[in-house]
């Protein structure tokens, strides 16, 4: 069921858009900043809510790879995965960060610390290779920044609520 919060923040949501429906989106957000990822129950009550079938709404969801069906790590690391970090390194970054956690990307580590998810271009070609932490961008990497940005986030208690993280990177900042 969505808690009252979630209605509250999903409705402030309607006036914005021309229907319920053009809202989902933005309700998925909203659940998984509260919960952390969105899971099968999540969808059939948001689409109850916005007059969607099951289906339809995770249709949009497995669509926005930045909306989690599944739960995910503390901290999400988007690795860039796009022309020109491919030509500056990106491959030497995926291996080491592969046998680093000993995941796939799209995996969370054992641990519960991260989630490797490709991405398409973070908008810092002349600074690739390129990934994001949280809410962090770290530019011109190399295999051996790796584990002492990471060291930063590992186990840390400090660091930006990871909730938060969809928001930000979609340049949402109203709440
Ligand atoms: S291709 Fe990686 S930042 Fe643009």
């Amino acid at each position: 069921m969505l808690t009252e919060e979630e209605t509250r923040e999903i409705e402030a949501e309607f006036p914005r858009y021309e229907t319920r429906e053009a809202v989902c989106i933005e309700a998925m957000k909203i659940v998984q900043r509260h919960r952390g990822w969105v899971s099968d129950e999540s969808i059939r009550d948001l689409a109850e809510f916005l007059g969607m079938t099951p289906d339809e709404l995770d249709s949009v969801a497995t669509f926005y790879n930045l909306i989690f069906r599944e739960p995910v790590g503390k901290h999400i690391i988007l690795m860039c995965d796009s022309i020109t970090c491919w030509i500056m390194g990106y491959e030497r970054l995926r291996a080491h960060m592969q046998q680093r956690f000993g995941v796939n990307l799209g995996d969370t580590t054992q641990d519960g610390q991260f989630t490797l998810i490709p991405i398409q271009c973070l908008g810092t070609c002349d600074h690739a290779p390129a990934m994001m932490v949280d809410d962090d961008l770290h530019r011109d990497l190399s295999p051996e920044q790796i584990d002492g940005i990471l060291a930063r986030y590992d186990g840390s208690a400090n660091l930006a609520n990871p909730r938060e993280y969809v928001k930000n990177i979609s340049g949402d900042s109203r709440d």
